[in-house]
């Protein structure tokens, strides 16, 4: 037999619904929130990556799954979406379409990380990028996007955790202080929080190695060293939300591990998933189309793990529903086959979902296997219906039967549909 690589997931049927659900609830707030989809290759040329989210990060670094092509071109599976968004946004230029542009993607993404429960190898998101966005007021738009996405899909007791990480300007005199306050504690670090001390001393805020964790913890934050304009568009952001009743905590310890952030991070954490508590993060990117060819634009986004959500969904009890089937249609004996498929064929494209028995099983097998496949009516086909040209639709819900022509079935299922919907 062969398995199922290490970090990644089958959806089988008993759980998909459970995706469509959650896919389904998720584009409807996009369609509120006037965002539109877009989709882009699952991998890219490397340098894309690289240059985005940053060598330094642990992403680019450690996780991503790059291969060189037959024509010798160095590809990576996406580890994310905004930077093939945002590539996409510069190669198609997007900016010639009314600004703002709010996009948003259900995606699979790839990260060769150490698998646990809510952390795989291959992952998927739901994410919005919206291009054009400097003023604060847009800032607050994504998060509340954010905030309404989880909602729908019911889910209670997340905490929204906002940051500022300022701009270059701010993160110069910063880097410096965190330099300072790392120089005395070096030694007792892991080798990459050495190694990447003199290159990009922020990302050693995100390193997981519980010493190393420990230092961090004590760091300068900063909050304490942002420029007058980061300053006041974050302040700005927090009487917005301060209106907009959106619970959040400021925490300076939130820097996100992605190397392209300006101005505003944030998460929505849980408590409910362990060490896998981040649910959804974002935040605001203004120099990242610049640095990928396109003209100065102000952008922020966000990304929700889907697995983290369907997972907290299920802990939280919400109803998904269930798959059926609206008729089964049992044969009385294996040569009226024929004819129950042709009924089925009647009910199909009459637009009521409809299953035969094909295999020859007995009725009670075939009771049993309706019920299976929760079906909402049942008709059973003999020879008497033939001749009659009369059937009886048996509702299963209550063992309730009505009367009908055969060729009246469809008309009959959906009478009593729009009754049962009453
Ligand atoms: P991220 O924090 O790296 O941000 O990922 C966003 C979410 O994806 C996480 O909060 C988590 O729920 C989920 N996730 C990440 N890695 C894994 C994994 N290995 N297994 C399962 N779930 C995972 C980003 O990706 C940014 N692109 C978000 C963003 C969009 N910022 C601006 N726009």
């Amino acid at each position: 037999m062969i398995n199922i690589p290490k970090g990644t997931k089958d959806v089988l049927p008993s759980d998909s619904r459970k995706w469509q659900y959650a896919e389904d609830k998720l584009r409807k707030v996009a369609a509120l929130y006037n965002a539109r989809e877009i989709r882009t290759p699952t991998f890219e040329h490397t340098e894309l990556f690289v240059r985005s989210i940053g060598d330094e990060t642990d992403v680019v670094s450690k996780e991503m799954y790059t291969f060189e092509d037959k024509g010798g071109r160095s590809i990576t599976l996406r580890p994310e979406g905004t930077a093939p968004v945002a590539r996409s946004y510069v190669e198609n230029a997007l900016e010639s379409m009314s600004l703002p542009l709010k996009t948003y993607y259900i995606i699979s993404a790839f990260r060769y990380e150490r698998p646990q429960a809510g952390r795989l190898r291959e992952f998927h998101q739901f994410g919005s990028e919206i291009y054009g966005a400097s003023s604060p007021y847009l800032d607050l738009d994504c998060i509340t996007f954010a905030y309404d996405a989880l909602r729908a899909l019911g889910l209670k007791g997340i905490k929204l955790k906002l940051n500022s990480i300022g701009c270059a300007n701010c993160r110069k005199k910063y880097t410096e202080a965190l330099r300072a306050y790392f120089a005395e504690r070096l030694d007792e670090m892991c080798p990459t929080c050495r190694e990447r001390y003199g290159r990009n001393a922020l990302r050693l805020l995100d390193c997981k190695v519980p010493r190393c964790k420990e230092i961090a913890a004590g760091a300068p934050v900063i909050l304490d060293y942002l420029c007058d304009d980061c300053r006041a568009h974050h302040e700005k952001l927090c009487s917005l939300l301060d209106c907009s009743g959106i619970p959040y905590e400021v925490d300076g310890g939130i820097v996100r591990g992605l190397d392209y952030y300006t101005r505003t991070v944030f998460e929505f954490v849980t408590e409910e998933l362990g060490a896998q508590g981040t649910v959804l993060g974002g935040g605001r990117y203004d120099d990242l189309v610049e640095s990928i060819g396109g003209k100065p634009t102000g952008c922020v986004g966000f990304a929700m793990g889907m697995e983290r959500a369907i997972m907290l969904m299920e802990k939280q009890g919400v109803d998904f529903g269930k798959d059926g089937v609206d008729v089964f249609v049992i044969s009385q004996s294996p040569d009226l086959v024929g004819t129950c498929m042709e009924i089925v064929s009647d009910l199909r494209h009459a637009g009521i979902s409809a299953d035969t028995e094909m295999t020859g099983r007995s009725m009670k097998a075939q009771f049993k296997y309706a019920d299976k496949q929760n079906a909402a009516y049942v008709v059973v086909i003999g020879g008497s219906e033939t001749e009659s040209g009369q059937v009886k639709v048996k509702r299963l819900s209550d063992g309730k039967e009505v009367e009908c022509g055969i060729n009246g079935i469809a008309a009959c299922v959906k009478e009593n549909i729009q009754w049962q919907n009453l």
